[in-house]
This record gives structure tokens, C-alpha cells and sequence, in this order.
């Protein structure tokens, strides 16, 4: 990496579990893929009292819990560069300490005034820590470029967001912040975008003459785990569906941007969210349908409820559940119904876009199955990343006779190319200064305002259902009311459920 580029990498929320998971990790494979600038250093930040040392132990503990050490020595190394100072940031002067403790390092260490800033905390500090950042006058880039890196949620609801997104203008530009979503650094959703747009094939025939409609599913078997008081107040509409989906549908639906200059694929992005068909907030339940698990039996195991869960209020109305369909009011997608749908404690963990084609104008053939298992492009982004095509293929005899067939890569079909996983190509990217891959406030201000309605009605009007699922199935049937089409049903990806776990096929 550039010299440009040496840094101070500071974590506020340095004790939290983001940071053991996900982000130190992250960083640990930056050093071992020699990915770091030359002069760089760690410096986290939390309200716990810890020395460098201590924290360098609990750091190595923890990449040694979610990452493959094969030479400890390295890692040891690694950890040189991290460092620790407390700070409690109800307290106004409390970022002095942070600000001596990075000068200290960079004397030390001879780095340069530049500076990344990472909120790895509950969303409420959003708006508090970039404020004390620039009180204390660390985010001024008179001698070096300041960045703020800020996790998901970005605001809770509309006026939340535009109120942070004000917030912080006040003492940032727009070119300062990336906003996190962790599904723009995967691999597998980068590739919707050199699919369509390196293949000849696939853009003639996308767009509404010949797609009929597009699923989105992102399904997990997890439950809400240790982060009930997060999800409680959230909900599958804004932890997944505000961010992570819409995305999603903004890389498949946008128009081919002019090169790949941020700036032209996120306004391309923008304008397929400024497209969304407004919903009707007394038509919601036409469009959104929510669910919450109850406890089931999955593989075996018992499973409590969710609001039997920790930290959740027995009488949550929280979704763990939401399906929605809506539609893109443009030239290339109007009429085409766009399908989403996300739930904890689904059978399975798997994501998948699924791109379904018209049938062709007068079928000549016998074919058992109904139209909709026509031809379909499936782009996996996880597990078994990958992608498919369906298409019908003469069985062999006499007649004709036709069955659906796939033609399909796998990712682990290139078993010499290591894909890097998403933190660890977003912090990458920050480091670089590139933000393609992070959505501009106007995006996120865009997609809030879209769902407005539905959160609106779904907190209102008591009389939408909030339908009971059991854990282990595909969340509540009356989500096949979304789908408008007689006989034609979701995407059901995996079949073969058994005690040892789920095939699911691509
Ligand atoms: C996070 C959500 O953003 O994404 C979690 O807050 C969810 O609730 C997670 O589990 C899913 O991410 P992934 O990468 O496992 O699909």
C-alpha cells in the first residue's frame, strides 16, 4: 500500500464483540497479506480499563478463536501494533486522553497525522462520538485525511437518519464517511455487477420484455442470540431490509454506470432507490408481510421463541420476519414485481438472488413442471457462492419432453484464489480512500424514506398481523399472498432437511 496511506486506525467499542469477530481479525489478515501501509498502527478504545498489554492478549485470543493461526510468531508480531487507551464518552474531555495516547503513538512509531476512526458501538454514539472527535479537533485534515467509519444502523427511521446525517455535517464532509454495509464487501455481491456488465448475453435481456419478476432472499438459522437489545428495537425491516437487501436489488436493478468511479455507480444505485414505487401506508399489508419465530423443534434441538429470548420484551411485536414486494417505477423494470424476504431462525443460512425470465411467447413442448421453474439465473452470494442458470433441456427418448437443467460455477471451483471476506475488503477500501463500496447518505436517506410507510403502519395499525412461525420453517405462509401469480410460489432452496443439517442446492 501506498505511503500516502500510512495511518492510525482508532476503534471506538474496542472491548466489543464487532471487534473480536470481525474487525481485528480483518486487520490480522491485511498484515499477513502484506496489505498494510508501511508506518500503521491500532488504537482501541472502550470504557474498560486495560493496558496495551492486556489488550494485545485479549486481541490475540480472539483471532486465535475465528481465524486459522499457523504461525504464532506472526500474530505476535501483528500485535505489536495495536494499542489501548480507556475513554468514557459521557465526558466531555474524556477524548483528551485518546488524542495524547495517538500522539504518543505517532512519535513513537513516526506515522503521520492520518486517521481512520471506526464506531464500533451502539448506535446512540453516532451522533455523540464524532462530536467530541471534533471538539477535540481530530477530525480537521489541515496535515492528513480523517475518515469515519460508521456501522449499520445509520438511524432508526427517516427523521432519525436525516437528524444523525445533520448531526454530523456539521463538523464532517460527505467525503470523510463511510458507511458500512458489510454486504457491499462481499465477494459474491460485487460479481452482480461483473455479471451484468461484462457479459453481453445477460444485459439485452434485462429489463421488463423478458425478466417476469426478482427474489431476493436472505434467510438465516440463527436465532436473535446475545443481541436482543439491539434487535428488539430494530427488526428484520431495519437490520436487513433497509440496508443489506436494497443493495442488493440496487446492484441487480441499476442502469450501467458510465465507469466505476464511485460516484457513478452510487448514483446509479440512487436512482434506482429514488425509483421505488411509493407504497400506500393504508395499503402495507398488500405489500409487507412480518412474522416472528416461536419455539420449535429444529433438528432435534428445542428452540425457544423469540420472545422468549434474552433481552426481549414478552409482548414483542418485533419482526424476525418481513417480506415485501414492491416495484421500480422506470422504464427498464416498470411492472416487474421485486420480492424480498429475510428471517432468523429460517431452515438454513442462505442468500440468493433469483432472477426469473419470461416464458417463451408459445410453449411447443411437455414439461412437468409449472413455468416458473423456466429459466432462472440464480446469483448465490452465500453459502456454495456461485452462480446458476435453469434452462429447459430434451429428455432423452423419444417424444419431446423437456426438463429443466443447470449450467453453474462455484466459487470453490477456483481453489487457488482466496476470497477475502467483507470487513476485511471494506476496511481495506477505507484505508485506500475508495468508497465505491459504501452507500452515500443519500441513498441511505432514499431506501428510509421508501419504507416509511411500512414502519410507520407496522408500529401504528395494531390490526396488521405480526404471524407466528415456527423455528425451523420457511417463516409464515401468508407470505405466498405477496406473490401474485396463481400457482407460482418463493424459491424454497433447500430440501433435503435432515438431522445432520440441510443440502441446499444451488
Ligand atoms: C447484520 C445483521 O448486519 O447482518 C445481523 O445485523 C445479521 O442480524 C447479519 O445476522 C447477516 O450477515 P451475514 O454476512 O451473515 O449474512
Amino acid at each position: 500500500m501506498n505511503n500516502n496511506n500510512d495511518h492510525i486506525f482508532v476503534i471506538f467499542g474496542a472491548s466489543g464483540d464487532l471487534t473480536k469477530r470481525k474487525l481485528l481479525p480483518a486487520i490480522y489478515n491485511l498484515y499477513l497479506y502484506d496489505q498494510l501501509p508501511e508506518k500503521f498502527a491500532v488504537v482501541g478504545t472502550a470504557r474498560s480499563k486495560m493496558t496495551d498489554d492486556e489488550f494485545r492478549n485479549i486481541i490475540i485470543k480472539a483471532i486465535k478463536q475465528y481465524e486459522n493461526v499457523n504461525d504464532e510468531n506472526k500474530l505476535a508480531d501483528f500485535s505489536k501494533l495495536l494499542f489501548y487507551i480507556p475513554a468514557d464518552t459521557e465526558q466531555n474531555s474524556s477524548l483528551l486522553n485518546v488524542k495524547k495516547k495517538l500522539e504518543e503513538v505517532r512519535k513513537n512509531k513516526g506515522i503521520g497525522s492520518n486517521t481512520i476512526f471506526y464506531l464500533s458501538t451502539p448506535p446512540s454514539l453516532y451522533y455523540v462520538i464524532p462530536e467530541l472527535i471534533s471538539d477535540a479537533g481530530m477530525n480537521q485534515e489541515t496535515d492528513g485525511w480523517k475518515r469515519l467509519i460508521i456501522e449499520k444502523p445509520f438511524g432508526y427511521d427517516l427523521e432519525s437518519a436525516q437528524k444523525l446525517n445533520e448531526g454530523l455535517m456539521k463538523n464532517w464532509n460527505e467525503e470523510q464517511i463511510y458507511r458500512i454495509d458489510h454486504y457491499l464487501g462481499k465477494e459474491t455481491v460485487q460479481n452482480i455487477l461483473v455479471t451484468r456488465f461484462s457479459n453481453g448475453i445477460f444485459e439485452p435481456l434485462w429489463n421488463r420484455n423478458y425478466i417476469h419478476r426478482v427474489e431476493i432472499t436472505s434467510a438465516e438459522d440463527i436465532g436473535v442470540e446475545k443481541r436482543g437489545g439491539y434487535y428488539d428495537s430494530s427488526g428484520a425491516l431495519r437490520d436487513m431490509v433497509q440496508n443489506h437487501l436494497l443493495q442488493l436489488a440496487g446492484l441487480i436493478a441499476m442502469e450501467p454506470p458510465a465507469s466505476l468511479e464511485a460516484m457513478e455507480i452510487r448514483s446509479e444505485i440512487l436512482k434506482v432507490f429514488r425509483a421505488l414505487k411509493p407504497i400506500n401506508e393504508n395499503d402495507v399489508s398488500k405489500f409487507a408481510i412480518r412474522g416472528q419465530y416461536l419455539s420449535s423443534v429444529v433438528k432435534g434441538k428445542s428452540v425457544p421463541g423469540y420472545r422468549d429470548e434474552e433481552n426481549i420484551n414478552p409482548d414483542s411485536k418485533t419482526e424476525t420476519y418481513a417480506a415485501l414486494r414492491f416495484y421500480i417505477d422506470n422504464w427498464r423494470w416498470g411492472g416487474v414485481p421485486f420480492y424480498i424476504r429475510t428471517g432468523k431462525r429460517l431452515p438454513t443460512r442462505v442468500t440468493e438472488a433469483v432472477i426469473h425470465f419470461k416464458p417463451t411467447p408459445h410453449f411447443l413442448f411437455t414439461q412437468e413442471s409449472s413455468i416458473e421453474s423456466c429459466n432462472q439465473l440464480i446469483l448465490r452470494i452465500q453459502p456454495d457462492e456461485g452462480i446458476l442458470l435453469k434452462f429447459g433441456m430434451k429428455v432423452p427418448g423419444s417424444g419431446f419432453k423437456v426438463q429443466n437443467v443447470n449450467m453453474d460455477f462455484h466459487y470453490t471451483d477456483l481453489n487457488n484464489q482466496r476470497v477475502a471476506p467483507a470487513y476485511e475488503r471494506l476496511i481495506f477500501d477505507t484505508m485506500s480512500g475508495d468508497k465505491t463500496l459504501f452507500a452515500a447518505a443519500n441513498e441511505v436517506m432514499a431506501t428510509w424514506k421508501f419504507l416509511k410507510p411500512v414502519i410507520d403502519a407496522w408500529e401504528k395499525d395494531k390490526s396488521i398481523p405480526v404471524y407466528g412461525y415456527p423455528a425451523g420453517t420457511w417463516g409464515p405462509e401468508n407470505a405466498d399472498e405477496l406473490i401474485l401469480e396463481k400457482g407460482m410460489t418463493w424459491r424454497y432452496p433447500c430440501k433435503n432437511l435432515t438431522n445432520d443439517g440441510i443440502y441446499c442446492e444451488l
